[in-house]
C-alpha cells in the first residue's frame, strides 16, 4: 500500500539522548586560566584549560551547597569554589582542600568529587560525553571513561582547510534533525539570487542504505543545485564527484563529497540544549581552493547563509511548534525523518530491554521527491 494514504502522525517528545559525545563549545571560546559556562541536555556545566592547553568540563555546582564553580577561581590546574574555597581538580573533579578543616579534623577528602565529564577537543571543537543522569542524591564520584571516541570530520589529505559556523535555534533537538535531514525545503528555504530559483525544482531519485546507529545516502552524483557540487564541478568532471550523506545517532550528519584528490567533508550536529532549544554547529574540512585567498570566505558566506536561512525558518516555525501539533509526515521527503524517529525509538527500547537495536531500514531503499 503506498505510504502516501497514510501520512504518519506524530507529536515527538524531544527527548535527549543521555551516553553520547556532544559539542559543547568551539575550542577558541576556551581561554587559558578562565572558566567558561555552558549548557548541554539541560546540564549546567563549566569549561577551562588546564595550563598545558588540554579542555576539561566539570559539572557548575560546587558539591558543598551547589554554588555555580563557574563563579570560582582558576589557577590552570583547580578550580577554587567562591563561597568556602573548597578545591577540585580539574580534571577529576576530586576535592583537593577544604580551608575549613581544622588540623585535627582528618576527614577523608579525595573522597568528595565535583561532578567531571570526558572531555576531548576535535578539528576547533571541545566535546563533552554526557553519560546517563544518576539520581540527584546520589552525588558524584570519579567519571567513568566514556565507551567511545569523540566524532572526527573526515579528512583525505594532510593539509587542508577548516572552518566551523554555529546557530542557536529556537526550537528541540528533533525539529533540528528533521530540519537537517529534509531534502524538500531546498527550493523554498534557500532561495538566492546567485544560488538557485524555486522554479529549478525536480525529480531527484536516492539510494539510502542501514549503516550502525544510522543510515546513508548512498555515494551518488551530487544534485546539479547542491552547492558544494558547483564549486567543485570547476576542479573536476561532473561524473567523477560522489558524495555520501550519513546520519548517525544521537545527532549527526557526515557529509562527504570526493572528486579526485579534492575532497569537501563536513560534519554537522544539532545539540540538545534545553528540551525547547538546540544548537546547529557546523565543521567543514576542504583541499579546494588552497591558490585561492579568499575561497575559505567565500565558502563561509554560502555555508552561512544557509544556516541562517535554516534558523529563521525554525525561528518562525517555533511559533507553530508551541502547541505541540502533530506533524504529518510524508512519504518519500519525510521518510529520512520517520527514519529518525525510528531510530531513537530502538535505541531507547534497546537500552531498556539490554538488548541490539533494530535499524528501521532492514536493507538499500530507493526514495523519490522533487527538490
Ligand atoms: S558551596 Fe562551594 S565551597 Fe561551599
Ligand atoms: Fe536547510
Amino acid at each position: 500500500m503506498p505510504e502516501l494514504d497514510s501520512p504518519l502522525r506524530h507529536a515527538p517528545d524531544s527527548s535527549m539522548l543521555f551516553g553520547f559525545w556532544y559539542r559543547a563549545l568551539p575550542g577558541d571560546a576556551l581561554e587559558h586560566g578562565r572558566l567558561t559556562k555552558a549548557l548541554l541536555l539541560e546540564t549546567p556545566l563549566v569549561l577551562g584549560r588546564d595550563s598545558s592547553g588540554k579542555p576539561f568540563a566539570l559539572h557548575d555546582a560546587c558539591p558543598h551547597r551547589g554554588m555555580p564553580l563557574s563563579a570560582g577561581w582558576f589557577n590552570g590546574k583547580e578550580v577554587e569554589c567562591n563561597y568556602h574555597g573548597w578545591k577540585f581538580d580539574a580534571h577529576t573533579g576530586q576535592c583537593r582542600l577544604i580551608p575549613s578543616l581544622t588540623v585535627d579534623q582528618n576527614m577523608k577528602i579525595d573522597r568528595i568529587y565535583a561532578g567531571s565529564y570526558p572531555c576531548e577537543e576535535r578539528d576547533g571543537y571541545v566535546w563533552v560525553f554526557t553519560p546517563e543522569p544518576k539520581p540527584a542524591s546520589a552525588g558524584f564520584g570519579k567519571a567513568a571513561e566514556a565507551p567511545m571516541a569523540a566524532p572526527r570530520v573526515p579528512t583525505f589529505s594532510e593539509k587542508y582547510k577548516l572552518a566551523y559556523l554555529r546557530a542557536d535555534m529556537p526550537v528541540s533537538v528533533d525539529h533540528g534533525i528533521i530540519g537537517l535531514m529534509d531534502p524538500a525545503h531546498g527550493p523554498f528555504v534557500h532561495q538566492a539570487w546567485w544560488w538557485r530559483r524555486r522554479e529549478s525544482i525536480h525529480e531527484k531519485e536516492k539510494r539510502f542504505e542501514p549503516i550502525p546507529d544510522g543510515f546513508r545516502m548512498s555515494a551518488h552524483t551530487p544534485s546539479s543545485n547542491s552547492a558544494p557540487y558547483k564549486i567543485l564541478r570547476l576542479y573536476a568532471d561532473a561524473d567523477s564527484i560522489t558524495t555520501t550523506i550519513d546520519f548517525v545517532l544521537p545527532n549527526i550528519r557526515v557529509e562527504t563529497i570526493r572528486a579526485g584528490k579534492y575532497w569537501f567533508s563536513s560534519l554537522t550536529t544539532v545539540t540538545p540544549i534545553t528540551r525547547n532549544q538546540s544548537r546547529i554547529d557546523v565543521v567543514a574540512c576542504w583541499n579546494i581552493f588552497a591558490w585561492m585567498p579568499f575561497g575559505a570566505l567565500l565558502l563561509k558566506f554560502v555555508f552561512a547563509k544557509f544556516v541562517e536561512q535554516d534558523r529563521r525558518t525554525m525561528e518562525l516555525q517555533s511559533e507553530g511548534l508551541k502547541h505541540n501539533p502533530h506533524l504529518m509526515l510524508i512519504d518519500d521527503a519525510d521518510r529520512p525523518a520517520k527514519w529518525y524517529f525510528a531510530l531513537k525509538a530502538a535505541h531507547l527500547d534497546a537500552k531498556r530491554t539490554g538488548t541490539e537495536a533494530k535499524n528501521p531500514l532492514s536493507g538499500p531503499v530507493t526514495l523519490r521527491w522533487r527538490s
